[in-house]
């Protein structure tokens, strides 16, 4: 019989219970410290009690400077850790895997949240200088962007020990999943893509090059990460910019079994974000699944399909139909954190979860 959405996922020595995942969403309510509030606590917690097999964090800056926005969660010390800690508790204690994603969003930092505009903070607003490839900012209509500065070498050593050093803390902190973010424009995507990586050292030109930072940092994240325990990659598989020189679906697939070689259990194929003049071809349900197909055809790696998955049975319909391994559910978990109890009860697959003791009244089982 072929998996299902309510099918158990075993990934090295770690067991998720069924194949939905909390998509890594930004709450910007940190209180400017990158620590970890009660709002989160309640947020991953309500979607952990919800019935989902893998609850992500949001994106969490490795270092200070790789906040999109100051209220965005860090990993840079081990009072973040300590803050973090009882959230991946309660998340594996209600069944869920927690999981986090490990992040640094480069020229893409120094920015209000959306409900202030998402625009560039200036030094005497509390703005920094961000970090990317090349000294090339990114793009606001009116806003005047942030100075961003071209790494040097000692960047590049010290932005990879962030992320093993932020992996370790995770792991102290209770998580079972560490996902790289290379995706949607942010740091490690604007290596990966010729639209922001101009380098003409080791780490920018050909596609080794241009490659060559994500894969150092997926492998020695997986260095320090236990060997029951497993590692996702984020990519953006396109750019969406067919008119100039970019990342492209050809390129992800050549990189996926590359991240599979450096470590990687599960590649998530997201796309964009680099650029705003991106063309997005499709929008609406599944518009990213092709790219995830794609990458599943160059890689044994597990594949996970995010985007406009929303109705339980479209996402039992990707795994069912061997698309995806894991259904990955960002919006739909914002408008309902109990989306994989009720994606249960729709598709008639009640036994295979558990409403929470406590609610069991309201439930009937
Ligand atoms: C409020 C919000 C915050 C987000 N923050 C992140 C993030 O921290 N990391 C990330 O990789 N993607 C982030 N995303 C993208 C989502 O994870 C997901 O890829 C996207 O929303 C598409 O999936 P959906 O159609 O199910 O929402 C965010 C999306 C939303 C709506």
């Amino acid at each position: 019989m072929s998996d299902h959405l309510f099918s158990p996922l075993s990934i090295r020595g770690t067991e998720v219970r069924n194949r939905v995942m909390v998509s890594p969403m930004c709450q910007y309510s940190c209180d400017g410290d990158g620590l970890a509030t009660d709002w989160h606590e309640v947020h991953l917690g309500s979607r952990a009690t919800g019935g989902a097999g893998i609850v992500m964090t949001e994106a969490t800056a490795v270092e200070p400077r790789g906040r999109i926005s100051p209220d965005d969660l860090g990993i840079w010390s081990d009072d973040h850790a300590e803050a973090l800690a009882p959230i991946a508790d309660f998340i594996a204690e209600r069944g869920a895997t927690p999981a986090i994603q490990l992040a640094h969003a480069g020229r893409k930092a120094s920015k209000t949240p959306p409900w202030d505009g998402s625009v560039p903070l200036q030094p005497d607003e509390g703005g920094w200088e961000t970090l990317a490839p090349s000294a090339v900012p990114y793009p606001f209509d009116e806003d005047e962007p942030p100075v961003t500065k071209q790494m040097t070498d000692d960047d590049i050593a010290a932005v990879k020990d962030a992320f093993v050093t932020g992996a370790e803390r995770a792991l102290d902190a209770g998580f079972e999943i560490a996902e790289v973010h290379a995706a949607h424009g942010y740091l490690l995507h604007e290596f990966l893509s010729p639209a922001t990586n101009r380098r003409e050292d080791e780490y920018g030109g050909d596609f080794e090059g241009r490659t060559r930072l994500v894969r150092e940092i997926v492998s020695e994240v997986r260095a320090v990460w236990p060997d029951d325990k497993p590692v996702f990659v984020r990519v953006s598989a396109t750019d969406w910019l067919p008119d100039r020189e970019s990342w492209t679906a050809e390129e992800t697939a050549r990189l996926a079994p590359l991240l599979a070689d450096a470590g990687a259990d599960l590649i998530d194929v997201s796309a964009g974000g680099i650029h705003p003049d991106q063309q997005i071809p499709q929008t609406g349900p599944n518009y990213q699944v092709r790219y995830a197909e794609r990458v599943a055809e160059e890689t044994d790696a597990l594949v996970g399909a995010v985007g406009g998955i929303s109705e339980p049975a479209q996402a039992d319909a990707l795994i069912r139909n061997e698309r995806a391994d894991l259904a990955i559910v960002g919006r739909e978990h914002l408008r309902d954190p109990y989306f994989a109890l009720h994606a249960a009860e729709e598709l008639g697959a009640d036994e295979d979860v558990e409403w929470p003791i406590q609610y069991r009244r309201a439930v009937g089982n």
